[in-house]
């Protein structure tokens, strides 16, 4: 089989071979496809593959349509909302992510993120410190979850909502569980974003959310800009002078919140919450062996479009 890693945004070149040998060591073909220029240098280059490995790359129906023999995409990372699943589904192609391998890496963002702003961008303004603040986490998976804890070892209180996850499994996890989203944000001086884009959530965290934050608070975004409603954000960063917003996916309308709110906002230039050599390896070795698993044995644990 032939499989391709096709990645705007590369791996590591230790990620890369680790991945190398796993398809290799398999009997398979190995390709590469590193920070291609255009969106149609991907749909060329997967012309005669089986198998596809991707980080954010945009898996379109045009891509599918390219690739008569593609059977199977792993998304070597958490989200999916890169890929068509509809478009896979009616051709039968497996799509997998690889859930819980890259979490570490955009925790410990999220924690940067949220010192970084506290410390005013690290300029000679008088900052806040974390400890004793409430945090407060939309979403309590993988990443969420270690957020919590890194949090409460810095002197943090932690509270969560998830609609996947009850209020008591929420407190044996170790943090308070809030009634509501508009709870959590009521109560939180920092809320850490960790929901997926999905019809249900983009544009969801608007104007009303984000203006119960209590004076002072902190918004941190490490999931995807799409959950945002960037007129919302703007209207309230307009009203409230006290608030704060960090995020690992810059709006549409950063240019314009930048010289609006200088210190106030900070988005990174390019998507980095995974970008660490731990993640690289751990996200990249587990999606090359789940190409290897699948073709050997037709495992499909990890499939998001049943
Ligand atoms: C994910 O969903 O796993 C993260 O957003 C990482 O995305 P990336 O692989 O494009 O850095």
């Amino acid at each position: 089989m032939k499989v391709l890693i096709a990645t705007q945004k590369p791996f590591s070149a230790a990620a890369v071979q680790g991945i190398k040998e796993i398809i290799e060591g398999a009997g398979h073909e190995f390709v590469a496809l590193e920070k291609y220029p255009a969106q149609e240098d991907f749909v060329k280059a997967v012309a005669d593959v089986d198998a596809l490995i991707i980080r954010s790359d945009k898996v379109t129906e045009e891509v599918i349509a390219a690739a008569p023999s593609l059977k199977i995409v792993v998304r070597a990372g958490a989200g999916y909302d890169n890929v068509d699943l509809e478009a896979a589904s009616k051709r039968g192609i497996v799509v997998m992510n690889t859930p819980g391998q890259n979490s570490n890496a955009v925790a410990e963002l999220a924690l940067a993120m949220m010192i970084y702003m506290s410390r005013c961008q690290f300029t000679p303004a008088t900052g806040i410190e974390l400890m004793g603040k409430t945090l407060g986490v939309q979403a309590f998976g993988n990443v969420g979850r270690l957020v919590g804890k890194k949090a409460e070892a810095l002197g943090m209180k932690v509270a969560a909502v998830d609609p996947f996850i009850p209020s008591e499994k929420i407190r044996e996890m170790g943090a308070e569980p809030a009634e509501s989203v508009e709870e959590l944000y009521a109560k939180s001086d920092f809320v850490s974003i960790h929901i997926p884009a999905t019809p249900q959530t983009i544009k969801s965290i608007g104007y009303d959310l984000i203006s119960k934050m209590p004076k002072g608070a902190c918004l941190v975004n490490t999931a995807r800009k799409e959950v945002i409603d960037e007129e919302g954000l703007e209207k309230v960063l307009e009203e409230r002078p006290d608030l704060k917003y960090v995020t690992d996916v810059a709006p549409d309308n950063y240019a314009l919140l930048k010289e609006k709110f200088g210190l106030r906002v900070f988005a990174t230039p390019k998507k980095m919450g995974a970008q660490t050599a731990e993640a690289n390896m751990n996200a990249g070795l587990a999606a090359a062996r789940q190409i290897v698993d699948f073709f050997a044995t037709g495992n499909t644990r990890f499939q998001v479009n049943k």
